[in-house]
């Protein structure tokens, strides 16, 4: 019988390429989405899909008793590092209430496995690169902070109901795959931002801050492709299965500057990229590179996507096909 797979957030970046990957795989997939910042096009055909939001209990409750699901895999967040620190309230009722809601419900429903969807961001300034799982958590912002009390939440609901997670601490997801790709708005992230000023969607690029203490004076970033992310979630499983926790940090362990970026995408868009240099912005740390040991030896992960190139490249294509997202 196929193992079943509650996915929340599963219509967002990164959940729609884990889901499309889970599908491919031949388990059985439920995406739980309020669609706020996902798309309903991003669900692949035959998944099943409850437009819902998490702090629906009555409707949670629902899915977890008719889908009774071995696994779930929680990327529905709050996710603009900026935006947290004008709506702080909002951001720690989506990333913990309403996980403390899912948490609750798994636990009343007897499912007691989980990944989550975690982030670099709970480190804060890092004491030394690159980055490992033991090194100290002082996020800057509260998504960061809110994040990093959720993956409290989950060490207490193992230490008393036996709940296992496994929490992916992602670095910048980037890239696209199998049709899916990248489409917030706003966008704030570096990669489709840059391919959209190269599209001519944007009229100049925004480059925060050139002072930093780094080779070039841009922040130094670690990208991390989704379809390696998905990789890593579905490996997440075994773990689980083994009935055992774990947080692991999911990145290249090679790290890349904002002016390296602007430079590899020139070349695979074939143009030069108009930039100018602002303010830098409140609680960007100046390098973030992870070591991505852990994930070898725990999950046997090995990106395939390891070159900046690679990454940008599948980003393009999807940019070029799709210039209004998922509206194209
Ligand atoms: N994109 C990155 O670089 C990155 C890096 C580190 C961690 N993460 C984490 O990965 C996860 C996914 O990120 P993303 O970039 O795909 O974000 P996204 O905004 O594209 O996806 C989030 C999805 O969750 C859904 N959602 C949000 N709140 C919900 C709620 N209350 N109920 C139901 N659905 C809800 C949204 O509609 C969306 O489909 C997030 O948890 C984020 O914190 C992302």
């Amino acid at each position: 019988m196929k193992e079943r797979i509650l996915v929340t957030g599963g219509a967002g970046y990164v959940g729609s390429v884990c889901v499309a990957n889970l599908k491919d795989r031949d388990y059985q997939v439920l995406v739980y989405d309020n669609l706020s910042t996902g798309h309903r096009a991003s669900v692949p055909e035959g998944v099943m899909l409850e437009v819902a939001d998490l702090a629906e209990s009555e409707r949670l409750s629902g899915v977890m008793s008719s889908f009774q699901p071995d696994f779930v895999m929680h990327f529905a967040a709050s996710a603009l590092l900026g935006e947290s620190m004008s709506k702080p309230l909002d951001y720690y009722a989506n990333n913990v209430t309403n996980g403390h809601n899912l948490l609750r419900i798994m636990v009343e429903h007897d499912v007691k496995s989980l990944v989550f969807s975690s982030t670099c961001a709970i480190y804060g300034e890092p004491e030394r690169i690159p980055m490992t799982e033991s090194d100290p958590r002082r996020p800057m912002n509260p998504y960061g902070r809110s994040k990093l009390a959720f993956e409290h939440l989950l060490e207490d609901c193992d230490a008393a109901y036996g709940l296992k997670s496994v929490c992916l601490r992602y670095f910048n997801a980037a890239g696209a795959e199998a049709g899916l790709g990248e489409d917030h708005s706003p966008e704030t992230h570096l990669i489709p931002n840059v391919l959209k000023t190269a599209l001519g969607l944007r009229e100049k690029l925004v480059v925060f801050g050139d002072d930093y203490p780094t080779p070039d004076g841009t922040c130094v970033r670690d990208y991390v492709h989704i379809a390696d992310i998905a990789d890593a979630h579905e490996k997440a499983l075994d773990v689980l299965r083994r009935r055992t926790s774990e947080k692991i940090n999911l990145g290249n362990g090679t790290g890349f500057s904002v002016l390296d970026v602007i430079k590899t995408a020139e070349k695979v868009a074939g143009k030069a990229i108009p930039y100018r240099v602002s303010a830098r912005r409140e609680g960007d740390p100046a390098v973030l590179v992870a070591s991505a040991d852990k994930a070898g030896k725990v999950l046997g992960w090995r990106p395939a996507y390891a070159s900046l190139g690679s990454i940008i490249e599948s980003a393009w294509k999807w940019h070029v096909e799709h210039p209004d997202g998922y509206r194209s």
